[in-house]
């Protein structure tokens, strides 16, 4: 396996190159909407080494972050995407890189009218430490003992918390292009964990990468050309998927998968996923007497909460599932009861979540309701005919 120096140094070398000239090993073909492209210039156009776009998935008003950002091209398009309401912040460790996006990045705002796009130098497994800012502190100082090393460790700390990089609960949507593959193994679990840590509330990840159909063996981890060319370091596309939801991630689905693998090495097949996971099912629990039935078209499904519903069966669910259920990508698989009487939410009593109950209609229409209605003339003339 790579070591996380190596595997960095691997990758740094590589990409400094081909902020300078388009590697064509590097690049996997995508189509992008041409309208967003228009307006961005040749040299970040030709050195494009994405596999997906993330950045279909976005809305106007968004404020999103771009992981490994490259010379800026996902970035330059989700700022098109988000309008000037939205904001784009691009993180990446290589200086090459960063240079090429951040001079172009005032040309692209001057064609937009508007400017709501930054590139800030960071490593995407700590996007608490602002590289830049930590460079003018050290000053040019070199680190050459023990004490200097010690010193170095508490000022990293300092900044980390009192000026991150990326500050916690601050990002609507976390998008990245090919990129994740590229973080050392021993690094991916900080590195999941950091997207969630910069996520608000509701926020989600809608990643690109390329992932492999079988588990990438030692001895193609340890080839730093295959490591850096987006090969040696992909997860498995199960391994993908666990990874977010080991993050504490919800709703995970796979949006788009590449048929055809981009390459093949040693029978091992490696495409392209882009993958959405939502943050937010974390929170306390209350009950307001709400149900919900699961439509089908399977005979039971589990969400990420641990709860298990069977098709057609009405469920009893605190106020936090059921808004979450409200919403995509989860909405079109539910009906929704609402009790006859509201319990408003400071009135509300604490809700069991850990276990699935399901819910008597008694319930939620009250022990007392005994009403009873006349038939509905469905079938009288101008009626749809059908009862
Ligand atoms: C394959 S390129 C993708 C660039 C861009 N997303 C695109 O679509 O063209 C990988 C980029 O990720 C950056 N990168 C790799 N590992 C990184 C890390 N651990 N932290 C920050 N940037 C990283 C590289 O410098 C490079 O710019």
């Amino acid at each position: 396996m790579q070591t996380q120096t190596h595997a960095e140094a691997a990758v740094k070398d590589r990409y400094s190159q081909a902020a300078r000239a388009a590697e064509a090993a590097l690049c996997c073909p995508v189509d992008y909407d041409p309208r967003y492209l228009q307006v961005i210039p040749p040299e970040v156009l030709e050195t494009d080494y994405g596999c997906g776009d993330p950045s279909r998935h976005l809305r106007p008003g968004e404020t999103v972050l771009d992981l490994g950002s490259g010379t800026g091209k996902i970035c330059f398009i989700a700022a098109q995407v988000v309008g000037p309401e939205g904001k784009v912040i691009g993180v990446d460790m290589t200086p090459d890189m960063l240079d090429v996006a951040r001079r172009n990045a005032p040309v692209i705002g001057e064609r937009l009218g508007y400017h709501n796009v930054e590139f800030r130098r960071g490593r995407i497994q700590d996007l608490a430490l602002d590289l830049d800012r930590l460079d003018r502190e050290l000053g040019g100082r070199p680190v050459a003992s023990a004490e200097d090393f010690l010193r170095l460790e508490s000022l990293t700390a300092e900044l980390s918390a009192r000026e991150p990089l990326i500050a916690g609960d601050s990002v609507d949507v976390v998008v990245s292009n090919c990129v994740l593959n590229l973080v050392a193994n021993g690094e991916k679990r900080r590195l999941f964990a950091e997207i969630y840590r910069v996520l608000r509330r509701g926020g989600r990840a809608v990643i690109s990468d390329i992932v492999s159909d079988e588990a990438v063996p030692e001895h193609l981890q340890r080839d730093p050309e295959l490591w850096s060319g987006c090969i040696s370091g992909a997860l498995t596309e199960d391994g993908f998927l666990q990874a977010f939801e080991a993050a504490g991630f919800h709703g995970i689905r796979i949006l788009e998968r590449q048929q055809e693998p981009w390459r093949t090495v040693e029978g091992i097949e490696f495409r392209s996923l882009t993958v959405e996971a939502l943050k937010g099912k974390e929170g306390p629990c209350w009950e307001r007497n709400q149900a919900v039935v699961y439509r089908g078209p399977f005979k039971e499904v589990l969400d990420d909460d641990g709860h298990l519903l069977e098709r057609g069966k009405r469920y009893a669910v605190c106020d936090k599932t059921y808004g979450i259920f409200r919403q995509q990508p989860y909405r079109p698989f539910f009906d929704f009861i609402e009790p006859r009487e509201e319990i408003p939410l400071q009135a509300a009593q604490p809700f069991d979540c850990s276990r699935t109950a399901l819910r008597h209609p008694r319930e939620t229409k009250g022990m007392d309701y005994d009403v009873t209605t006349e038939a509905v003339p469905c079938c009288e003339p101008g009626g749809n005919g059908s009862c």
